[in-house]
């Protein structure tokens, strides 16, 4: 990691996304939390606040050790415990089935192999448990969509790889999901309008076997 994502991008994320109007759709998004929960790219923790009173303990994991200092202080004083990880979420330390709810926010969009990713989230999940996302991607409007993609090649250099332009619902039922209810909405006082298109929802894992079958033999492999 270089100066800039370890040092500068942390404290940019901290200042904008900690605003009141994040603070609303976090609010929002983990009001469903329930039962052993991962949070994946916990960044400086500003979802800990937003946590619903029941949930006592969290897991969570960033990739990027800049984002740590901020999240210890606000662990300490977040009246939750949190059994923190500085590592890549595309290959995980955890037993298969060993979560309720896995959830992430801002994050989908600047994960490297996020195909990888969703694989690992299928799998520590268990066969009841839900993915909660709340995921700035790609518009639903062709200008838009242009832009995007466009924009897309500076976007990952300023904000450390984040893409403009994915397709989150695809991408999480391509993966072995049913996304349960997704909502499409647009997020007022983003970085930028073309980050401001948003899918929040909840996606139940579907049964490797099943994923297999539908594709015709062609997909996942049986776990
Ligand atoms: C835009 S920030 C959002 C942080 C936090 N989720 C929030 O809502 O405030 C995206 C976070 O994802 C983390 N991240 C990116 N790729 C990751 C990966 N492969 N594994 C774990 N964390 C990752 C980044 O380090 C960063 O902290």
């Amino acid at each position: 990691m270089n100066f800039y994502e370890e040092k500068i991008f942390p404290a940019i994320i901290e200042k904008q996304m900690g605003k009141d109007n994040y603070k609303q759709e976090r609010n929002t998004t983990l009001s469903n939390v329930t039962g052993k929960t991962l949070e994946i790219g916990f960044g400086t923790g500003l979802n800990l606040p937003h946590y619903p009173e029941h949930v006592k303990k969290i897991t969570a994991l960033d990739i990027n050790p800049g984002m740590n200092s901020k999240a210890q202080e606000r662990m300490q004083h977040a009246g939750i415990e949190v059994e923190y990880h500085c590592l890549n979420s595309e290959a995980l330390p955890f037993e298969t089935g060993s979560f309720d709810t896995v959830v992430s926010t801002w994050t989908l969009c600047s994960i490297a192999d996020l195909d990888s990713a969703l694989a690992e989230i299928h799998r520590v999940l268990k066969p009841t448990g839900e993915f909660l996302f709340l995921e700035h991607g790609l518009a639903e409007g062709a200008t838009m969509k242009k832009l995007q993609n466009l924009f897309t090649p500076l976007q990952k250099k300023l904000a450390c790889g984040c893409h403009l332009n994915r397709a989150i619902d695809q991408s999480i039922q391509e993966s072995g999901f049913n996304i349960k209810n997704l909502e499409r909405f647009w997020f007022k006082g983003a970085t930028s309008p073309l980050a401001s298109p948003m899918y929040r929802g909840v996606a139940k894992p579907i049964p490797m076997r099943a994923v297999y079958d539908d594709q015709n033999n062609k997909g996942l492999p049986y776990r």
